[in-house]
C-alpha cells in the first residue's frame, strides 16, 4: 500500500483537545475507515497497548480496536447497552503513558457495533475484555480513565528493578496532569 495521510497519524498526549472531544458516528464503513483501523492497529501493537481510539489519533470518529489475548476486535460505532456488575482493576493509557490507576468497570457488558464491513454486530465480554471495552468507548465519549480511578491510586511507573520488581511512584491527579500538559508541544 502506498503511503498516505494515516501514515502521519501518532498517538496524541493528554492535554490534546480530540481526546476532549465526543465522536461522532461514521454510519458507513468506508475503505477509509478501514485505512484508519489498520493504521490504528499498527501504532497500539507499537506501543504495546491492549486498546486505542480514534480520538486518540486526532480524529474524533467513533472508531476503536482492542486486542486482548491476540483476540483483535475493531469497533465501529460502539455503544454500550448493558451493562452488570462492578470490578476494580489497574489502567493505564497511550495518551496518559506511564500513569496508572484503579478504576471501577462493569464485569460484564453488552456492546452493539459495526464491523469491518458495516454489518451491526453484538458482542458480550467479561472481565479484562469488558475493561477495554468501556475504557474505549469513554474515549469516543471524551471520557480519560482518571476521570473514574480512584485518586488514591494514582502512580507512575518509573521503571523495573533488575528482578522485574515496578519502580513506582505515587501522585495526585493535578500533578500527574501538570506533568502531561507541561510537555505539551505548542500547537497552531
Ligand atoms: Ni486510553
Amino acid at each position: 500500500m502506498s503511503r498516505d495521510h494515516y501514515d502521519d497519524l501518532t498517538i496524541v498526549r493528554y492535554g490534546h483537545p480530540a481526546l476532549r472531544e465526543k465522536a461522532v458516528p461514521v454510519r458507513r464503513v468506508t475503505d477509509s475507515v478501514r485505512r484508519l483501523i489498520e493504521r490504528m492497529v499498527e501504532l497500539m501493537r507499537a506501543a504495546r497497548g491492549l486498546g486505542l481510539a480514534a480520538n486518540q489519533l486526532g480524529i474524533p470518529q467513533r472508531v476503536a480496536v482492542v486486542e486482548i489475548d491476540d483476540r483483535f476486535t475493531p469497533l465501529i460505532d460502539p455503544e454500550i447497552v448493558s451493562a452488570t456488575g462492578s470490578e476494580t482493576g489497574e489502567e493505564g493509557c497511550l495518551s496518559l503513558p506511564r500513569l496508572y490507576g484503579n478504576v471501577p468497570r462493569p464485569t460484564r457488558v453488552v456492546v452493539r457495533a459495526r464491523d469491518l464491513f458495516g454489518k451491526r454486530i453484538k458482542l458480550t465480554a467479561d472481565g479484562m475484555m469488558a475493561r477495554a471495552l468501556c475504557h474505549e468507548i469513554d474515549h469516543l465519549n471524551a471520557k480519560l480513565f482518571v476521570d473514574r480511578a480512584d485518586e488514591s491510586s494514582l502512580y507512575w511507573l518509573m521503571g523495573h528493578t533488575e528482578e522485574g520488581e515496578p519502580i513506582t511512584q505515587q501522585t495526585t491527579l493535578e500533578d500527574a496532569l501538570k506533568v502531561f500538559v507541561a510537555a505539551r508541544p505548542s500547537e497552531k
